[in-house]
C-alpha cells in the first residue's frame, strides 16, 4: 500500500564496525532488490566514515525503508536531516545511486570553509548543493554492475525496470 504524496528524505548516519568496504556490495544488492518494488530511487554517499543518503517515493513506502534501515547495524547514530513533499524525483533513473568519491563535494566544502564531509552539521543551504553536485556526479567506468543500477520507468505501469 502507498500513498500519492511524493516525498524526499535526507539522513545522516555514522559507520559502525559492522561495515566495511564489502558490506557496500550487500547494501547495494539489498537496494536494487527492494527499491524499485517500493518505487524509491535515491542517492547514498560515503564519505569520511560517515553516510548520507537520499530517498525519494511514495510517502509511505519511505518511511517503510527508513525505518528498516535504521535498525541496521552497519551504521549508528542515524538523524533525519530533511522529509518533505516534492513535485519531483532528483535521482529518478537510479534503485540508488552510490558515489563514494570526495571529489564529487570536495569543491562545494572548500567554499563553505568546511574541512572535511560531515553531514550532521550541513545547513540546508549546503544540502541543497550538494545533492546537486552529487546528482550531476558520473560514475567511473570502473564502477561494478552492482554500483550501476540505473533503472528505467515503465510509461504503462511507472513499474522500474532494471537496464543492466
Ligand atoms: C547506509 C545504509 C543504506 C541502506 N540503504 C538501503 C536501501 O536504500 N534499500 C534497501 O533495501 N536496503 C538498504 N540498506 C540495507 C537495509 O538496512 C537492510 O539490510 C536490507 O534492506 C535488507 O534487505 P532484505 O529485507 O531484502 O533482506 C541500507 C543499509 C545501510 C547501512
Amino acid at each position: 500500500m502507498s500513498d500519492s504524496y511524493l516525498s524526499r528524505l535526507y539522513y545522516a548516519s555514522t559507520a559502525t564496525e559492522k561495515y566495511s568496504p564489502l558490506e557496500m556490495g550487500n547494501i547495494l544488492e539489498a537496494c536494487r532488490r527492494n527499491n524499485p518494488v517500493l518505487n524509491i530511487t535515491g542517492m547514498l554517499f560515503m564519505g569520511n566514515n560517515f553516510f548520507f543518503q537520499c530517498l525519494e517515493g511514495p510517502r509511505e513506502n519511505v518511511n517503510i525503508l527508513y525505518k528498516k534501515i535504521r535498525q541496521d547495524e552497519r551504521h549508528s547514530n542515524v538523524q533525519l536531516l530533511e522529509f518533505k513533499e516534492v513535485g519531483s524525483r532528483y535521482f529518478e533513473d537510479w534503485a540508488m545511486k552510490y558515489v563514494s568519491s570526495a571529489a564529487a563535494i570536495g569543491k562545494i566544502l572548500k567554499e563553505t570553509g568546511v574541512q572535511n564531509f560531515n553531514p550532521y552539521l550541513i545547513d540546508n543551504y549546503t544540502l541543497n548543493l550538494m545533492i546537486a553536485a552529487l546528482r550531476d556526479q558520473p560514475l567511473p567506468e570502473s564502477s561494478s554492475k552492482v554500483d550501476r543500477v540505473k533503472q528505467k520507468k515503465s510509461a504503462l505501469f511507472r513499474v522500474f525496470k532494471p537496464v543492466y
